[in-house]
Protein backbone atom coordinates (compact mmCIF):
# COMPACT_ATOMS: atom_id res chain seq x y z
CA UNK A 1 0.00 0.00 0.00
CA UNK A 2 1.13 3.36 -1.03
CA UNK A 3 0.75 6.80 0.89
CA UNK A 4 -0.49 9.72 -1.12
CA UNK A 5 0.27 13.30 0.73
CA UNK A 6 -0.88 16.13 -0.52
CA UNK A 7 0.84 20.02 0.72
CA UNK A 8 0.27 23.75 0.08
CA UNK A 9 2.78 25.82 0.93
CA UNK A 10 2.01 29.59 -0.02
CA UNK A 11 4.30 31.37 -1.49
CA UNK A 12 6.73 33.18 1.00
CA UNK A 13 7.16 30.02 2.77
CA UNK A 14 8.89 28.22 -0.38
CA UNK A 15 12.56 27.76 0.26
CA UNK A 16 15.32 27.58 -1.87
CA UNK A 17 15.41 23.50 -1.11
CA UNK A 18 11.65 23.27 -2.33
CA UNK A 19 12.66 25.14 -5.66
CA UNK A 20 15.86 22.75 -5.86
CA UNK A 21 13.56 19.81 -5.90
CA UNK A 22 11.16 21.74 -7.90
CA UNK A 23 13.16 22.19 -10.89
CA UNK A 24 14.86 19.14 -10.60
CA UNK A 25 11.16 17.32 -11.00
CA UNK A 26 10.56 19.25 -13.65
CA UNK A 27 14.01 19.47 -15.48
CA UNK A 28 13.96 15.52 -15.37
CA UNK A 29 10.07 15.20 -16.33
CA UNK A 30 8.54 17.46 -18.15
CA UNK A 31 9.14 17.05 -21.87
CA UNK A 32 11.81 17.97 -24.81
CA UNK A 33 12.00 20.74 -26.62
CA UNK A 34 10.82 20.67 -30.17
CA UNK A 35 11.83 21.35 -33.65
CA UNK A 36 11.44 24.84 -33.88
CA UNK A 37 13.38 25.68 -30.49
CA UNK A 38 17.17 25.69 -31.85
CA UNK A 39 17.34 22.73 -28.89
CA UNK A 40 15.40 20.34 -30.37
CA UNK A 41 15.72 16.81 -28.59
CA UNK A 42 16.89 18.43 -25.19
CA UNK A 43 15.30 18.54 -21.82
CA UNK A 44 13.26 21.16 -21.26
CA UNK A 45 15.05 22.51 -18.70
CA UNK A 46 13.93 25.02 -15.49
CA UNK A 47 16.17 26.75 -12.33
CA UNK A 48 15.36 26.96 -9.21
CA UNK A 49 16.13 30.75 -9.24
CA UNK A 50 13.11 31.00 -12.49
CA UNK A 51 11.00 28.97 -10.51
CA UNK A 52 11.04 31.74 -7.91
CA UNK A 53 11.20 34.88 -10.62
CA UNK A 54 8.73 33.43 -13.11
CA UNK A 55 6.25 31.28 -10.61
CA UNK A 56 6.53 32.76 -6.63
CA UNK A 57 5.46 36.59 -7.67
CA UNK A 58 5.97 38.49 -4.37
CA UNK A 59 2.84 38.73 -2.58
CA UNK A 60 0.70 41.69 -2.30
CA UNK A 61 -2.86 42.38 -1.00
CA UNK A 62 -4.22 41.53 -4.58
CA UNK A 63 -1.67 38.65 -5.55
CA UNK A 64 -0.78 35.56 -3.34
CA UNK A 65 0.92 32.33 -5.28
CA UNK A 66 1.17 29.04 -3.61
CA UNK A 67 3.48 25.56 -4.34
CA UNK A 68 1.28 22.32 -3.97
CA UNK A 69 3.17 19.03 -3.75
CA UNK A 70 2.02 15.68 -3.73
CA UNK A 71 4.57 12.59 -1.85
CA UNK A 72 4.27 9.27 -2.66
CA UNK A 73 5.77 7.35 0.77
CA UNK A 74 7.66 10.69 0.60
CA UNK A 75 8.91 11.01 -2.65
CA UNK A 76 8.03 14.39 -4.43
CA UNK A 77 6.22 12.57 -7.42
CA UNK A 78 4.35 16.15 -8.73
CA UNK A 79 4.12 19.13 -8.33
CA UNK A 80 1.87 22.84 -8.71
CA UNK A 81 2.65 26.59 -8.91
CA UNK A 82 -0.19 28.73 -8.68
CA UNK A 83 -1.30 32.18 -8.27
CA UNK A 84 -4.35 34.35 -7.11
CA UNK A 85 -5.11 37.70 -8.08
CA UNK A 86 -7.98 39.74 -8.72
CA UNK A 87 -10.24 40.58 -11.09
CA UNK A 88 -12.99 42.79 -11.50
CA UNK A 89 -13.73 42.34 -8.22
CA UNK A 90 -13.08 38.10 -8.43
CA UNK A 91 -10.25 36.13 -7.29
CA UNK A 92 -8.78 34.02 -10.20
CA UNK A 93 -6.82 31.40 -9.39
CA UNK A 94 -4.39 30.04 -12.18
CA UNK A 95 -2.37 27.15 -12.53
CA UNK A 96 1.25 28.40 -13.47
CA UNK A 97 3.21 25.04 -13.57
CA UNK A 98 1.99 21.62 -13.55
CA UNK A 99 4.51 18.22 -13.48
CA UNK A 100 3.94 14.47 -12.14
CA UNK A 101 6.90 12.15 -12.24
CA UNK A 102 6.82 9.70 -15.54
CA UNK A 103 6.70 6.90 -13.24
CA UNK A 104 3.84 7.68 -11.49
CA UNK A 105 1.39 9.19 -14.39
CA UNK A 106 -2.37 8.02 -14.71
CA UNK A 107 -2.66 8.06 -11.08
CA UNK A 108 -5.11 10.96 -10.25
CA UNK A 109 -1.82 12.87 -9.15
CA UNK A 110 -2.39 15.84 -11.38
CA UNK A 111 -6.12 15.86 -9.98
CA UNK A 112 -5.12 15.97 -6.60
CA UNK A 113 -2.66 18.62 -7.19
CA UNK A 114 -5.21 20.98 -8.51
CA UNK A 115 -8.04 19.68 -6.48
CA UNK A 116 -5.79 20.61 -3.37
CA UNK A 117 -5.14 24.21 -4.70
CA UNK A 118 -9.37 24.83 -4.97
CA UNK A 119 -11.03 27.34 -2.45
CA UNK A 120 -14.53 28.28 -1.97
CA UNK A 121 -13.36 31.76 -2.41
CA UNK A 122 -12.35 31.58 -6.01
CA UNK A 123 -14.27 32.75 -8.95
CA UNK A 124 -12.32 31.49 -11.88
CA UNK A 125 -9.68 29.03 -12.91
CA UNK A 126 -6.90 28.97 -15.57
CA UNK A 127 -4.31 27.10 -17.10
CA UNK A 128 -2.62 27.04 -20.08
CA UNK A 129 -0.87 24.08 -21.46
CA UNK A 130 -0.19 21.84 -24.43
CA UNK A 131 -0.78 18.63 -22.61
CA UNK A 132 -4.51 17.60 -22.80
CA UNK A 133 -4.36 15.65 -19.52
CA UNK A 134 -3.63 18.80 -17.83
CA UNK A 135 -6.73 20.40 -19.37
CA UNK A 136 -8.57 17.11 -18.40
CA UNK A 137 -7.43 17.07 -14.71
CA UNK A 138 -7.99 20.85 -14.16
CA UNK A 139 -11.17 20.99 -15.66
CA UNK A 140 -12.35 17.95 -13.05
CA UNK A 141 -10.86 19.76 -10.24
CA UNK A 142 -12.27 22.95 -10.85
CA UNK A 143 -16.04 21.03 -10.81
CA UNK A 144 -16.57 20.11 -14.39
CA UNK A 145 -15.64 18.28 -17.74
CA UNK A 146 -13.53 19.02 -20.19
CA UNK A 147 -17.33 18.58 -22.52
CA UNK A 148 -18.70 21.18 -20.83
CA UNK A 149 -15.95 23.86 -20.65
CA UNK A 150 -17.80 27.00 -21.72
CA UNK A 151 -15.95 28.63 -24.86
CA UNK A 152 -18.22 31.49 -24.86
CA UNK A 153 -16.66 32.08 -21.33
CA UNK A 154 -13.43 31.85 -22.34
CA UNK A 155 -14.20 33.87 -25.62
CA UNK A 156 -15.56 36.86 -23.20
CA UNK A 157 -13.30 36.90 -20.47
CA UNK A 158 -9.87 35.47 -21.21
CA UNK A 159 -8.61 38.77 -22.47
CA UNK A 160 -9.21 40.69 -19.52
CA UNK A 161 -8.60 38.37 -17.19
CA UNK A 162 -5.25 36.86 -18.49
CA UNK A 163 -3.91 41.35 -18.83
CA UNK A 164 -4.53 41.59 -15.19
CA UNK A 165 -2.35 38.78 -14.19
CA UNK A 166 0.75 39.93 -12.60
CA UNK A 167 2.81 37.04 -14.19
CA UNK A 168 4.48 38.62 -17.16
CA UNK A 169 3.77 35.13 -20.00
CA UNK A 170 0.39 34.76 -19.22
CA UNK A 171 -0.11 38.48 -19.45
CA UNK A 172 1.73 38.27 -23.09
CA UNK A 173 0.45 35.54 -23.93
CA UNK A 174 -1.64 35.83 -27.57
CA UNK A 175 -4.92 34.43 -27.70
CA UNK A 176 -5.47 32.17 -30.80
CA UNK A 177 -7.78 29.81 -32.16
CA UNK A 178 -11.57 30.05 -33.98
CA UNK A 179 -13.47 31.48 -30.85
CA UNK A 180 -11.35 34.66 -31.28
CA UNK A 181 -10.52 34.81 -34.64
CA UNK A 182 -12.83 32.64 -36.75
CA UNK A 183 -10.96 33.11 -39.87
CA UNK A 184 -7.96 30.65 -37.83
CA UNK A 185 -7.74 28.30 -39.90
CA UNK A 186 -5.02 26.10 -37.97
CA UNK A 187 -7.03 23.81 -36.32
CA UNK A 188 -6.90 25.31 -32.82
CA UNK A 189 -10.37 26.52 -30.97
CA UNK A 190 -8.96 28.31 -27.84
CA UNK A 191 -5.61 28.24 -27.31
CA UNK A 192 -2.50 30.82 -26.87
CA UNK A 193 0.59 31.54 -28.71
CA UNK A 194 3.28 31.38 -26.59
CA UNK A 195 6.09 30.45 -28.89
CA UNK A 196 6.90 28.03 -26.25
CA UNK A 197 8.32 25.50 -28.68
CA UNK A 198 8.29 21.77 -26.71
CA UNK A 199 7.86 19.08 -28.57
CA UNK A 200 3.73 17.99 -29.22
CA UNK A 201 4.53 14.38 -29.69
CA UNK A 202 3.92 13.34 -25.96
CA UNK A 203 0.45 15.49 -26.20
CA UNK A 204 -0.19 14.26 -29.75
CA UNK A 205 -0.48 10.86 -28.21
CA UNK A 206 -2.19 12.34 -24.44
CA UNK A 207 -4.96 14.03 -27.62
CA UNK A 208 -5.59 10.64 -29.40
CA UNK A 209 -6.00 8.54 -26.48
CA UNK A 210 -8.20 11.77 -25.36
CA UNK A 211 -10.41 11.94 -28.13
CA UNK A 212 -11.41 8.25 -27.94
CA UNK A 213 -13.17 8.85 -24.52
CA UNK A 214 -14.09 12.70 -24.99
CA UNK A 215 -15.27 15.24 -27.20
CA UNK A 216 -12.43 17.33 -26.88
CA UNK A 217 -13.54 20.74 -27.32
CA UNK A 218 -10.39 22.74 -27.84
CA UNK A 219 -9.02 21.69 -31.20
CA UNK A 220 -5.50 20.45 -32.37
CA UNK A 221 -2.64 22.55 -31.38
CA UNK A 222 -0.12 24.08 -33.89
CA UNK A 223 3.56 24.17 -32.45
CA UNK A 224 4.88 26.99 -30.07
CA UNK A 225 1.29 27.74 -28.96
CA UNK A 226 -0.73 26.15 -25.33
CA UNK A 227 -4.43 25.40 -24.84
CA UNK A 228 -6.39 27.81 -22.86
CA UNK A 229 -8.80 26.66 -20.46
CA UNK A 230 -10.49 29.49 -18.58
CA UNK A 231 -14.04 28.50 -16.36
CA UNK A 232 -15.91 29.82 -13.68
CA UNK A 233 -16.05 27.92 -10.38
CA UNK A 234 -18.92 25.90 -9.48
CA UNK A 235 -19.40 27.33 -6.02
CA UNK A 236 -19.27 30.84 -6.66
CA UNK A 237 -20.12 33.39 -3.72
CA UNK A 238 -18.88 37.09 -3.33
CA UNK A 239 -15.08 37.21 -2.11
CA UNK A 240 -13.24 39.57 -0.24
CA UNK A 241 -9.93 38.05 0.77
CA UNK A 242 -7.67 35.94 -2.06
C1 LIG B 1 -0.05 16.45 -17.65
C2 LIG B 1 0.32 15.66 -16.40
C3 LIG B 1 0.64 16.67 -15.28
C4 LIG B 1 -0.85 14.77 -15.99
O1 LIG B 1 -0.52 14.13 -14.77
P1 LIG B 1 -1.28 12.80 -14.26
O2 LIG B 1 -1.03 12.68 -12.81
O3 LIG B 1 -0.94 11.67 -15.14
O4 LIG B 1 -2.81 13.22 -14.50
P2 LIG B 1 -4.11 12.49 -13.89
O5 LIG B 1 -3.75 11.08 -13.57
O6 LIG B 1 -4.67 13.34 -12.82
O7 LIG B 1 -5.05 12.47 -15.16
C5 LIG B 1 -5.87 13.55 -15.54
C6 LIG B 1 -6.79 13.08 -16.66
O8 LIG B 1 -6.02 12.90 -17.85
C7 LIG B 1 -6.12 11.55 -18.31
N1 LIG B 1 -4.80 11.15 -18.78
C8 LIG B 1 -3.62 11.31 -18.15
N2 LIG B 1 -2.63 10.83 -18.91
C9 LIG B 1 -3.22 10.34 -20.03
C10 LIG B 1 -2.71 9.69 -21.18
N3 LIG B 1 -1.39 9.46 -21.35
N4 LIG B 1 -3.59 9.32 -22.13
C11 LIG B 1 -4.91 9.55 -21.98
N5 LIG B 1 -5.45 10.17 -20.91
C12 LIG B 1 -4.60 10.55 -19.95
C13 LIG B 1 -6.53 10.76 -17.09
O9 LIG B 1 -7.19 9.55 -17.43
C14 LIG B 1 -7.43 11.74 -16.37
O10 LIG B 1 -8.72 11.75 -16.97
P3 LIG B 1 -9.99 11.14 -16.17
O11 LIG B 1 -10.13 11.97 -14.93
O12 LIG B 1 -11.11 11.30 -17.14
O13 LIG B 1 -9.62 9.73 -15.88
C15 LIG B 1 1.56 14.75 -16.66
O14 LIG B 1 1.28 13.95 -17.78
C16 LIG B 1 2.84 15.52 -16.92
O15 LIG B 1 3.52 15.92 -15.96
N6 LIG B 1 3.17 15.75 -18.21
C17 LIG B 1 4.38 16.47 -18.58
C18 LIG B 1 4.31 17.90 -18.15
C19 LIG B 1 3.09 18.64 -18.67
O16 LIG B 1 2.74 18.52 -19.81
N7 LIG B 1 2.50 19.45 -17.77
C20 LIG B 1 1.38 20.30 -18.06
C21 LIG B 1 1.85 21.69 -18.27
S1 LIG B 1 0.83 22.84 -17.42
Amino acid sequence: MTTQTYKTVPGHEVTDTMLEEAAKLFSENYGIWGEHSGKAGERVQLSARRLRQQYLPSATDTVVSYYVIVTVDGYLAGNAFACRWKYDGMTVCWVTQLVVHKDYRENGLATGLLTSLRKTTDDIYGIMSSNPAACLAAAKSFGTTIEKISLDFIRKKAYGIMKSSPIPYIRDATLQGTIFQPEDTSGLVSGVNTSFFVDHEEPQKVLQAVRENWQWPLGDLPDGHEYLLVMQAKHRRPSTYI
